[in-house]
């Protein structure tokens, strides 16, 4: 007699069947693997007809909302996981290389070049930030382009304004000796966009929009592995409270030290792993 459960499994198998002549192996091997998980979900979850349309509802205004300036479904994976997720695969620890975080919607190609020791240009408590390149040795990584970028104090990048301004970011590379300085600001906690669908389902799960403070960082180097990263600011109540998208790693925690005069400091001595 034919079960439920042969009927389910049936239509399963069929379909993975089905994109057994595409020709790419990774794409069949993408394909098949997804068809095989999306069922295993419908099946464990016992998915109604009403829920399966409101999932389409829901990745369409996904779709809607998203533009040039606005990748909901960026946001979408990273408050799933999916992109810390991604990072940790794809990211592997080597030795003491530097942790990568995730990347976030913010970053814009062609940043200021803002040299050591000079300004990024955001509005807070101004901050000096120092540190290095090396590689795994100890060796100091001359040249390396570092890219910047953060909100300002009221916890908004230049590009969530509107108005074309360029502020909190900027590009620099280090010296000979591998060390490298700009001026910026402390950072401060600040959600992400919660006014679309995805800021619906934060809502609709009681969690919080907020990202702990942070300043994310994008080196590169010929022969090392590009690192795209965070540091975050040590006592940051929003580090026990939760970060919205995953992204916080304790070795990223940085003290963030007061000046007499009211600025602030921190040391970030980066170490980049090969590339493999
Ligand atoms: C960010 O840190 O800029 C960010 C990361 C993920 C989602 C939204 C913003
Ligand atoms: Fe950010």
């Amino acid at each position: 007699m034919t079960t439920q459960q042969d009927i389910e499994q049936r239509l399963t198998d069929e379909v993975v069947a089905s994109f057994a002549n595409t020709p790419d192996p990774r794409t069949r091997e993408l394909l098949q693997a997804l068809t095989r998980h999306l069922h295993a979900f419908i099946r464990e979850v016992r998915l109604t007809e009403d829920e399966w349309t409101k999932a389409v509802e829901f990745l369409t205004a996904t779709g809607h909302i998203t533009d040039d300036k606005r990748q909901e479904f960026i946001l979408l994976s990273d408050v799933l996981g999916a992109s810390m997720q991604t990072i940790a695969v794809n990211n592997e620890a080597y030795g003491n290389a530097t942790e990568a975080t995730v990347f976030g919607p913010f970053f814009v190609e062609e940043s200021p070049l803002v040299g050591n020791g000079g300004d990024i240009n955001a509005s807070g408590t101004p901050c000096l930030v120092e540190g290095s390149v090396r590689d795994t040795d100890g060796n100091p990584v001359p040249g390396a382009r570092i890219e910047v970028w953060e909100a300002d104090e009221d916890g908004f990048y230049d590009v969530q304004y509107g108005d074309d301004r360029v502020t909190g970011r900027g590009h620099l590379f280090s010296e000979p000796d591998g060390s490298f300085s700009f001026r910026g600001v402390k950072p401060t906690p600040y959600p992400i966009p919660d006014d679309g669908p995805v800021g619906a389902l934060l809502k609709a799960s009681n969690r919080s929009p907020m990202r702990a403070a942070h300043l994310h960082f994008m080196v590169s180097a010929a022969g090392f592995r590009t690192l795209v990263t965070h540091i975050f600011v040590e006592g940051d109540p929003q580090l026990e409270i939760g970060d919205s998208v995953f992204g916080v790693k304790e070795s990223l925690v940085k003290k963030f030290e007061d000046q007499p005069d009211g600025s602030t400091r921190v040391r970030f001595d980066v170490v980049l792993a090969p590339q493999q």
